[in-house]
């Protein structure tokens, strides 16, 4: 329904616009033309979150090795003065091919496991007080200057191994490899900077030579010189001296931009600082949904190595694309109300700011740690902390890394707390070090009103305590309720714009005992645990007519889809099946605001929906979407058989599988490409539960195949789906999973976990 609106000719990454919000100065490219070729920089823009996710997935059909190149050509003489220091910056790991790549990735990333980075926590900690301290009393600080670029200059460096007295001069040295590599410097400005990189390199170089002097000590890199004697051939000298130079980067400038860009997106959203502040233990889903909203890494790297299509659009071999990770982590395809700020978001760890796939960060989770332990010491000690108001933020142009260049706060010194309480000095609770919660946080709801639908449904109105709106949400959305011990799924169907939720529950006498909970049990006070909102049953925006089906209290998600395509002005009919009028929820309204759109088709009024007319003739442009009883559902499978692909969307009300048995199942294994860990399901447990025993936290809702939350990428191996939320297509390529259910219809598995 959307126009493509090309702003391609106008796209800037070293504008203002696109420093400033990356992700909102896309918008008309995810809405219209998402992959889009950029005269001006000569590579093709990806903005789309699974596009982007598609692209790192792919590491050989999409190649790294440009990820470090110079995005802006250098002039001869800069060329010149970088020959002169010997500059010769090769592959890392960051821009290294397969198979070369893994095989150094898996021999280097023990530094990286928590129980190696648990050793780091006390350095980092004891560094950030040591900062906060020294302007705690002074009422002002820039965070950039006075704090994070110095921590994360010192931690990157002492997770490196850097002896403490070279620590200066690299310091001096770093900020010009990122002009370099992702800037525009004029041409003056490209002398001075192969200067600084020129010597940068040396100076890398010299430090490389001590340490291999003596490589006992702690740290990274005398970790790889250690392992070079083993395997010569995996860690080669050229990789380790480029490696010494990027890794200071690589540690350093991301996460002193994370940490800026986290205090200043929080600050912003005073209430989400407040919440924090009260309850610490909320600190590691605010770094998560900081990472995500307003990440640091805005846009990475590949090379086509073959012709190709991403999003539909062809893209020949040898082209270069920006896929820019700060757009997908906005897209409201993946992430509802991806513009808002949400600390109970349930799946802001999928955020692309770590990039995807076997180059995913490996510093991530060092990362996290130093990111917790910084909100924690300034929550603690100056949670009175303002932004000082109508400052001018500056970023540094460039492509890829975005963080400000000064973040000035400012607070009343008399009034921290550690003037009244010393206490406040001492308090400290565990970092968590390691993947992300995988569970969202849920929210607290209050439940203002429970009215009669119809004949055994009730309509819930749900919403927050405080009186603030709930967050928006898309039509075909769900969320998880808490009741009676139970998580159950209910799909929203008020008005999306509302600020509190409505959901429509029927009382089921064979169900789980949710919704018997909720029809005798609940009352309006009461307050109930919500999770979500969460969409799988997404309404595709491209089609031209929408024919809607639904079934009893299937009518919920559909009743939100076809307001929505009334409202946009598009083409539909509802089919709306139910015994009797009675117990038909929803109908008057929807007869009411649909007119003559909406056909009811009532048992005890003789006028029930005859599936295989009704779809006899495939309409092209046309998408069926259907909620309701699985009797419903396969007759609309089989009705549809003849149309093209995919025409048929639905969503199930119940499960696909019955309890497991392991009689009539075969064992396997899952690789998880990560960590190179190979686990084994029995014939008589889940991967979800083989997982979770082998202590690999995996998310999960509903357990039976129908929420999504315990989906998994799939690296390799195809899956045998057995769950209702991915669509026929979204099973055919066999890149995710649902492992609460679904299993390996070969001996193997490769998980991108
Ligand atoms: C790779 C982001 C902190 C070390 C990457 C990539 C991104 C990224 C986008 C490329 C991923 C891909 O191609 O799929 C970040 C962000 C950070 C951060 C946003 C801070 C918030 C760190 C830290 C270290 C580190 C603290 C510690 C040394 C690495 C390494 C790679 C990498 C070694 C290469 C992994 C590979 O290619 O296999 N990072 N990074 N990063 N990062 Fe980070
Ligand atoms: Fe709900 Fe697996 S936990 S689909």
């Amino acid at each position: 329904m959307t126009a493509p609106v090309s702003g391609a000719a106008a796209f800037d990454p070293f504008g203002e616009a696109y420093q400033a919000d990356p992700a909102g100065s896309l918008r008309w490219s995810r809405d219209g033309e998402p992959v889009f070729y950029s005269p001006e920089l000569g590579y093709w823009v990806v903005t789309r979150y699974e596009d982007v996710k598609a692209v790192f997935r792919d590491n050989v059909l999409f190649s790294p090795s440009i990820a470090l190149e110079k995005i802006t050509p250098v002039c001869e003489e800069a060329t010149e003065t970088l020959a002169r220091y010997g500059y010769a910056m090769d592959r890392t790991l960051v821009n290294e091919d397969e198979p070369a790549h893994m095989a150094r990735r898996r021999a280097l990333i023990d530094p990286f496991t928590p129980a190696r980075l648990a050793h780091h926590e006390p350095m980092v900690r004891r560094l950030a007080r040591e900062y906060v301290d020294s302007f705690a009393d002074a009422g002002k600080a820039d965070l950039v200057d006075d704090m994070f670029w110095e921590v994360t200059l010192t931690v990157a460096l002492h997770f490196l191994g850097v002896p403490e007295e070279d620590m200066a001069t690299l310091r001096k040295y770093s900020i010009a490899h990122t002009v370099n590599t992702w800037g525009r410097p004029s041409r003056d400005e490209q002398v001075a900077v192969a200067e600084a990189v020129g010597k940068f390199w040396q100076f890398a170089g010299t430090v490389l030579d001590k340490i291999r002097r003596d490589p006992s000590g702690p740290g990274w890199m005398p970790y790889s010189i250690r392992l070079q004697r083993e395997m010569p051939e995996v860690i080669t000298d050229s990789y380790l001296h480029s490696m010494m130079m990027a890794g200071i980067v690589a540690a350093h400038e991301t996460t002193a931009n994370a940490a800026a860009n986290a205090v200043k997106v929080l600050l912003e959203n005073r209430t989400v600082w407040e919440e924090i502040c009260a309850d610490p233990s909320l600190i590691p889903y605010a770094v998560e949904e900081c990472l995500r909203h307003n990440g640091s890494v805005a846009a990475w790297r590949r090379l086509a190595t073959a012709d190709t299509e991403v999003g539909g659009v062809p893209i020949p071999r040898g082209a270069k694309l920006l896929i820019v990770n700060a757009s997908a982590n906005h897209d409201e395809r993946h992430f509802e109300h991806a513009d808002e700020f949400d600390l109970h978001r349930d799946n802001a760890a999928d955020h692309l700011t770590f990039g995807y796939g076997s180059h995913q960060c490996m510093g991530k989770n060092l990362a996290r740690m130093e990111l917790q332990i910084f909100l924690e010491e300034l929550t603690r000690r100056l949670p009175h902390l303002e932004l000082v108001p109508d400052q001018q933020i500056t970023y540094l142009p460039n492509t890829s890394f975005r963080g400000p260049d000064h973040l000035w706060v400012r607070w009343d010194p008399a009034a921290n707390p550690e003037r009244t309480d010393p206490a406040v000095l001492l308090r400290r609770r565990p970092v968590r070090i390691g993947e992300p919660p995988k569970r969202a946080l849920p929210r607290r709801v209050v439940v203002e009103g429970i009215t009669r639908e119809a004949e055994g449904v009730v309509r819930l109105r749900l919403a927050d305590p405080a009186g603030r709106p709930l967050p928006q949400w898309s039509p075909g959305a769900h969320v998880d309720l808490e009741v009676g011990g139970l998580s159950r799924q209910y799909s929203l169907c008020g008005d999306p714009g509302d600020s509190a939720y409505e959901v429509a529950v029927l009382r089921e006498g064979a169900g789980r005992g949710g919704s018997r909970y909720i029809h005798d049990e609940l009352a309006p006070g009461d307050t109930l645990n919500l999770r979500g909102p969460r969409n799988h049953f997404r309404l595709d925006p491209g089609a031209r007519r929408y024919v809607f089906v639904a079934g009893g209290i299937g009518i919920t998600p559909i009743a939100a889809m076809a307001d929505h395509v009334r409202a946009a002005g598009g083409d539909y009919e509802i089919h709306y099946c139910g015994r009797d009028r009675t117990a038909m929820a929803l109908l008057a309204r929807l007869e009411r605001t649909h007119g003559d759109r909406l056909v009811p088709h009532i048992g005890s009024e003789g006028t029930r929906l005859d599936v295989e007319r009704l779809l006899a003739t495939p309409v092209p442009g046309t998408l069926v979407y259907a909620c309701g009883p699985e009797r419903l559902l396969s007759a609309l499978d089989t009705a549809t058989r003849h149309w093209p692909e995919d025409s048929l969307r639905v969503e199930h009300f119940t499960a696909a599988t019955g309890p497991l048995d392991p009689d009539g199942e075969h064992e396997f294994d899952v690789e998880l490409a990560d960590s190179g860990r190979t686990i084994r399901v029995p014939a008589g447990n889940t991967v979800l539960g083989a997982l979770r025993e082998a202590g690999v936290e995996i998310a999960s809702d509903c357990e039976e195949g129908l929420c999504g939350s315990c989906q998994v990428t799939v690296l390799a191996g195809e899956v045998d789906h057995r769950d209702r939320v991915l669509t026929k297509a979204e099973r055919a390529v066999h890149n995710r999973m649902m492992t609460c259910c679904s299993r390996a219809t070969g001996d193997r598995l490769t998980l991108g976990l």
